[in-house]
C-alpha cells in the first residue's frame, strides 16, 4: 500500500485533481469502472464541482456507481446519500441512469445488507468484465469515522462481510456501510478532508499521534492499492500552498 498526501488551495483545485484521476482510471482500458460514493459535505461539494465542470469531460456512462454508506431513510429524504448524489451529480450530468446501484434505505430491516453485498458480488467481484473495486471515495468525520464505520465499529475493518449495519452515535440513526473488505481491497482509495475543523483529526491520523489507533480512518489501508489523503490547506493545517 502506498499513501500519498495531496494538498490543495481550495475545493476547486482539489476537485480538478480528482477529476483528472478519474479520467486516468477510465483511460486505462475500455472497461466500465466501479466507484463507491461517499456522503458528507466535502464529497457533496466535489461531486457538484465535477458535475458542473466535467459534465462532458468524464465518460460518466462508463462508471458504475455504488454507495460506501447510506442512512436508514427513504431515497427522497433530505439526509439520503442517494438523494445528495442524484441532486449534485446525476441530475446535472444526465448520463448515468443504468449504472446506479443505490442502497435501499428503507429496507435495512429486510435483509438490505445481504442484498447489497450480493449486488456488489454480482456487479463487481464475480463480474468477468471487471472485478476490480476501482475507486472508493471517503470523507472523514471529526471523530475519525469513514463511511459509516464509527469508532465503536472499528472491528469492521476486519469483517469478512462486504457490508454491515451500524448506527450514527449522535442520533442513533441506522446506517449501512461498506467494510474494510471493500475499502482495503480497492485499487484507489481517496479520503477527502477540507476545512480547519478537520485539521486536528487529519494530523492525529496521518502523523499517528496519540489516540490514532482508536480512529477508523487510521485503518484505511488498501493492501494492493493506492491511498490518497486529499486535503485543502486548512485541513492540512497549512497556511499557504506553494
Ligand atoms: C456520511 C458519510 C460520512 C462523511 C463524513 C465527512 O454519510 O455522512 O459517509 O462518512 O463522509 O462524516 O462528512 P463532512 O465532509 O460533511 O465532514
Amino acid at each position: 500500500m502506498s499513501c500519498k498526501i495531496k494538498t490543495f488551495e481550495d475545493i476547486s483545485a482539489l476537485s480538478e485533481w480528482f477529476a483528472d484521476t478519474i479520467i486516468t482510471v477510465l483511460n486505462e482500458d475500455d472497461k466500465p469502472k466501479n466507484l463507491f460514493l461517499s456522503g458528507g459535505s466535502t464529497p457533496k461539494a466535489i461531486l457538484n464541482y465535477l458535475a458542473h465542470n466535467y459534465k462532458d469531460k468524464i465518460e460518466w456512462e462508463r462508471i458504475k456507481f455504488f454507495w460506501g454508506d447510506e442512512r436508514g431513510v427513504p431515497a427522497d429524504h433530505p439526509e439520503s446519500n442517494y438523494l445528495m448524489v442524484k441532486t449534485n451529480l446525476f441530475d446535472v450530468v444526465k448520463k448515468t441512469k443504468k449504472n446506479v446501484f443505490p442502497v435501499k434505505g428503507t429496507q435495512f430491516g429486510n435483509g438490505e445488507c445481504k442484498r447489497y453485498s450480493g449486488l456488489i458480488n454480482k456487479e463487481i467481484l464475480n463480474n468477468p468484465v471487471n472485478n476490480n473495486i476501482d475507486i472508493v471515495m471517503l470523507g472523514v468525520g471529526e471523530d475519525g469515522h469513514v463511511a459509516s464505520i464509527f469508532p465503536a465499529d472499528i472491528k469492521l475493518f476486519d469483517s469478512t462481510s462486504l457490508t454491515a449495519q451500524t448506527r450514527f452515535p449522535k442520533t442513533n440513526q441506522h446506517r449501512l456501510t461498506i467494510t474494510g473488505k471493500i475499502i482495503n481491497n480497492a485499487k484507489k482509495v481517496f479520503v477527502f478532508a477540507t476545512g480547519i475543523n478537520k485539521a486536528n483529526i487529519v494530523d492525529i491520523i496521518i502523523n499517528k499521534k496519540e489516540g490514532w489507533e482508536k480512529l477508523p480512518a487510521s485503518y484505511v489501508n488498501p493492501v494492493n492499492g493506492e491511498l490518497f489523503w486529499v486535503l485543502d490547506k486548512n485541513a492540512a493545517g497549512e497556511k499557504n500552498i506553494s
